[in-house]
C-alpha cells in the first residue's frame, strides 16, 4: 500500500464517513451552524439535504460530538428498516429498553423519556440519515412525533438528512403537513474549487505524512472538473493519484500524474502504471 511509501498514519482519502477527517468549508459550515441551531433552540424539524457524496453523513456523526452533553441523542443510519425496528432503534438509542413492538407501547415510552429529561434540563435529538428511503406512512408517523411539545418548546428536536429527492418526497400533498413544519433547511452544495485544493490539503494534513505530499494547483483543477466538488468524488480521484504517486515514486500530484489517475478511473489503461 501506499500509506508507509508517503509515511501516513492514516489513509487521508478513505471513503468511509469519518467525522474526524471533516473540513469545514462555508457549505459544510453553513449547514452545521443551522443543525447546531435547529437542535440547541428546540426548533422541531430541521432539514439537511446534499447531493450524493456531498457529507451529509460526516456532518450528522460529526454533530454527535458537538451537540452539548444534556442533549440526548439517537441517529438512525438505516432509513430501510421496518417500522418496528425502527421504533426499536430509536428508543435502544435513547437507552430505553422497548416493551411491546407496537406504535402506542413506542409513542408511550418515548413521550415519558422526553418529560423525564426535560425535566432533567436536557433535550433530545433524533437524526435521521438517508432519510429519502423512509416511506410516506413512516414519515407521517415521524411527524407525530414532533406533537410532543410544552406550551412552550418541542420536546424532540427531528433531523431529516437526505439527497435531494428527499424534498421532492416532502412536496407530495399528503406530506404537506411534516412541510410546513419544518423550520430549519440547509443544503450542502458542491465545493467550489478553491475548498477543493484546501479539501485535499487538510486531509493530508489529517493524515500526518511524514514526507512533504504536494497536489500542485493544475492537478487540483483536474479533480475539481472530475468531481465537480463532490468530496466523495474528490476522494477516489486522490487516492488513485496518491497511488499513481507511489508507482511514479514521487509525492508531488501534478497535472500529468492526476491526469493518469482520472484516466485510469474513466477506464483508459496506462500499462506502465498496472
Ligand atoms: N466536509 C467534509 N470534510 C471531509 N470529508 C468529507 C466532507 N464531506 C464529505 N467528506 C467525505 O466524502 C465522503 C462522502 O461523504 P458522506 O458519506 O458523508 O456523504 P453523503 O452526503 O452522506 O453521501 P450519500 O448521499 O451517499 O449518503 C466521505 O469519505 C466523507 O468523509
Ligand atoms: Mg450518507
Amino acid at each position: 500500500m501506499y500509506l508507509d511509501f508517503y509515511g501516513f498514519v492514516e489513509n487521508p482519502f478513505n471513503i468511509t464517513s469519518d467525522p474526524s477527517f471533516l473540513y469545514l468549508s462555508q457549505t459544510h459550515k453553513n449547514a452545521f451552524d443551522h443543525l447546531l441551531f435547529g437542535i440547541n433552540e428546540r426548533k422541531g424539524f430541521i432539514l439537511l439535504t446534499g447531493e450524493i457524496g456531498a457529507g451529509k453523513t460526516t456532518l450528522c456523526k460529526a454533530l454527535l460530538y458537538h451537540l452539548p452533553q444534556t442533549t440526548k441523542t439517537s441517529f438512525v443510519f438505516n432509513s430501510n428498516l421496518p417500522e418496528g425496528q425502527l421504533f426499536e432503534a430509536i428508543l435502544g438509542d435513547f437507552g430505553i429498553l422497548p416493551k411491546r413492538r407496537n406504535k402506542i407501547s413506542f409513542l408511550k415510552q418515548l413521550n415519558s423519556f422526553l418529560l423525564h429529561e426535560l425535566s432533567l434540563g436536557n433535550n433530545a435529538a433524533l437524526i435521521i440519515d438517508e432519510a429519502q428511503n423512509l416511506r410516506a406512512s413512516t414519515l407521517e408517523f415521524i411527524r407525530m412525533l414532533s406533537n410532543f411539545e410544552t406550551e412552550k418548546e418541542k420536546l424532540i428536536q427531528i433531523v431529516l438528512s437526505g439527497q435531494p429527492e428527499l424534498r421532492d418526497k416532502l412536496e407530495a400533498a399528503n406530506l404537506s403537513q411534516l412541510k410546513q413544519r419544518i423550520s430549519v433547511r440547509s443544503h450542502l452544495s458542491a465545493l467550489t474549487v478553491s475548498d477543493v485544493g484546501q479539501y485535499i490539503d487538510y486531509r493530508i494534513w489529517k493524515a500526518q505524512p511524514s514526507k512533504s505530499v504536494v497536489f500542485t494547483p493544475d492537478a487540483v483543477d483536474l479533480i475539481y472538473t472530475y468531481s465537480g466538488g463532490i468530496p466523495r468524488l474528490i476522494n477516489i480521484a486522490c487516492d488513485k493519484a496518491l497511488l499513481c504517486g507511489f508507482v511514479l515514486d514521487t509525492t508531488v500530484i501534478d497535472h500529468a500524474v492526476a491526469q493518469r489517475s482520472i484516466e485510469e478511473l474513466s477506464g483508459i489503461s496506462h500499462p506502465a502504471m498496472v
